[in-house]
C-alpha cells in the first residue's frame, strides 16, 4: 500500500513545473526558454564533441563519471546550474571547504575549448555540464535523456554558499528544504541519491560516523556493525577513499536500494532515506522495480538541471570555464 502512493505521486511530480519567470502577461517558469534544439543551428555537432571527449576520458578514469555528476549537482545546488562551480578565484565555490574533494574540473575545460574551437563564444559552461552528466550517466550504465539547453552561465560564485551543499550529516527536514529551493521533491531528493550506486567517499566524510557518531565515542547504531569494521580498515588514513556502494560500485544499479534495508547506506543521509517516513518508501520502491528507477531518474536530472537557471540576457556565455568575461 505505501509504494502505491508513492507511485501515484511520482506520476503527478513528473509533470510538475514552477512558474518564476513573467512574460507578456503569462507565466512561465525559467525553464521554458530551454530547449534540446537551441544548439541545432549554431553547434550542431556541440553533443557528439562531449560524448567523444567524455568517452575518452572515462577510458582512462572510469572514475571521473561519478565526479562529474557530483559536479554538476554541487553546481545546480548552489545559484542554480550557471556553472557557478567551476569558477577559479580566490573565494569562489570551487575554493570553499565542501568543494575541496569535487574533480573534473579539467575534463570540463577540455571540452570547451574543443567546443569554443568549433563554435566559439556561443555554448555556455552549464550547458556543457549539464549534457557532460548525462553522457557520464549513460556511460556508467545509467539511462539516457534529452538535455535541454539554452542555460547562462552566472558570474557570481561565494565560497561560503558552497557550504550549504549537503555533506552528509543533514537530516531529512534539512533536505527537503534544500530541495525544494531547487523545484525538487522528496521524490527527487531519493532518486538523485541514487547515484550513490556509483563512485567514492572521502574518509574524512565518515569519520564521525564510525568513530564518533553525535559525540557517543561509538559508531553509528543504525550501521551494520560488520560494515563498520570492513570500513575501518579500508579507511587508513584521511585521505583514502571508500565506495559509496559497497557491492556493484562501477555500476548504475539499484543496489544502493537495496543497501539500505541491510543498513548499509555508506552515509547517514543515505541510511536515513530509508528510515525516514516521509522518503521510505520511495526508497523501497527504487530497490524494488528497477525499470521505474532508470525512468524517473532520468526525468529528475532534467529537473534538476533545469533548476533556478539563468537565460536569454540573464549572464553570459563565459569564454573559458574557470573563468569569468573581462569586457
Ligand atoms: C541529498 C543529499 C546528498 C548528500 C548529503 C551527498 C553527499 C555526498 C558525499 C559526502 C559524497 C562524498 C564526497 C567525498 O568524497 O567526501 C558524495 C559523493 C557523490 N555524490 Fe552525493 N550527496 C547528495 C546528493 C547527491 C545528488 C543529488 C547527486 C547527483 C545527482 C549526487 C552524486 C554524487 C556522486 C556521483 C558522488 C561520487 C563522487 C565521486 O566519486 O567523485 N549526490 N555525495
Ligand atoms: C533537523 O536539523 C535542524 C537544524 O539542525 C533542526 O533544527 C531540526 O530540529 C532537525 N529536525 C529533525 C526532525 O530532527
Amino acid at each position: 500500500m505505501r509504494w502505491l502512493f508513492a507511485a501515484i505521486f511520482l506520476v503527478i511530480s513528473i509533470h510538475h513545473v514552477s512558474p518564476t519567470v513573467v512574460r507578456g502577461g503569462a507565466v512561465l517558469p525559467a525553464a521554458a526558454f530551454l530547449s534540446p534544439a537551441y544548439y541545432h543551428k549554431s553547434c550542431p555537432n556541440l553533443e557528439s564533441i562531449i560524448d567523444q571527449k567524455m568517452r575518452a576520458w572515462l577510458k582512462r578514469d572510469y572514475t571521473m563519471a561519478a565526479s562529474i555528476i557530483r559536479l554538476h549537482f554541487h553546481d545546480c545546488a548552489v545559484r542554480g546550474c550557471d556553472a557557478s562551480v567551476l569558477l577559479n578565484h580566490p573565494g569562489s565555490e570551487r575554493a570553499a571547504e565542501a568543494s575541496k574533494t569535487l574533480r573534473g574540473f579539467s575534463l570540463i575545460d577540455e571540452i570547451k575549448a574543443e567546443v569554443e574551437k568549433q563554435c566559439p563564444k556561443t555554448v555556455s559552461c552549464a550547458d556543457i555540464l549539464t549534457a557532460a552528466a548525462r553522457d557520464a550517466t549513460v556511460l556508467a550504465g545509467g539511462p539516457f535523456w534529452e538535455v535541454p539547453f539554452g542555460r547562462r552561465d552566472g558570474r557570481i560564485s561565494l565560497a561560503r554558499e558552497a557550504n550549504s551543499v549537503p555533506q552528509g550529516h543533514e537530516n531529512i527536514t534539512q533536505l527537503l528544504g534544500l530541495f525544494d529551493k531547487l523545484g525538487l521533491t522528496f521524490v527527487d531528493l531519493v532518486v538523485l541519491s541514487g547515484s550513490h550506486t556509483i563512485g567514492r567517499c572521502s574518509c574524512h566524510a565518515i569519520k564521525q560516523r564510525l568513530y564518533n557518531f553525535t559525540g557517543s565515542g561509538m559508531a553509528d547504531p543504525s550501521m551494520n556493525a560488520n560494515y563498520v569494521n570492513v570500513l575501518k580498515k579500508q579507511c587508513r588514513s584521511d585521505g583514502s577513499y571508500v565506495n559509496l556502494d559497497f557491492w556493484t560500485p562501477r555500476k548504475f544499479d539499484t543496489a544502493y536500494y537495496r543497501n539500505l534495508e541491510k543498513k548499509m547506506g555508506l552515509l547517514s543521509t543515505d541510511q536515513l532515506l530509508h528510515s525516514d517516513m516521509r522518503t521510505g518508501s520511495v526508497a523501497s520502491l527504487m530497490g524494488s522495480q528497477p525499470e521505474l528507477f532508470t525512468t524517473q531518474f532520468a526525468a529528475s536530472m532534467v529537473k534538476l538541471g533545469n533548476a533556478n537557471v539563468l537565460t536569454r540576457k540573464e549572464g553570459e556565455v563565459r569564454f573559458k570555464c574557470s573563468s569569468l568575461n573581462s569586457y
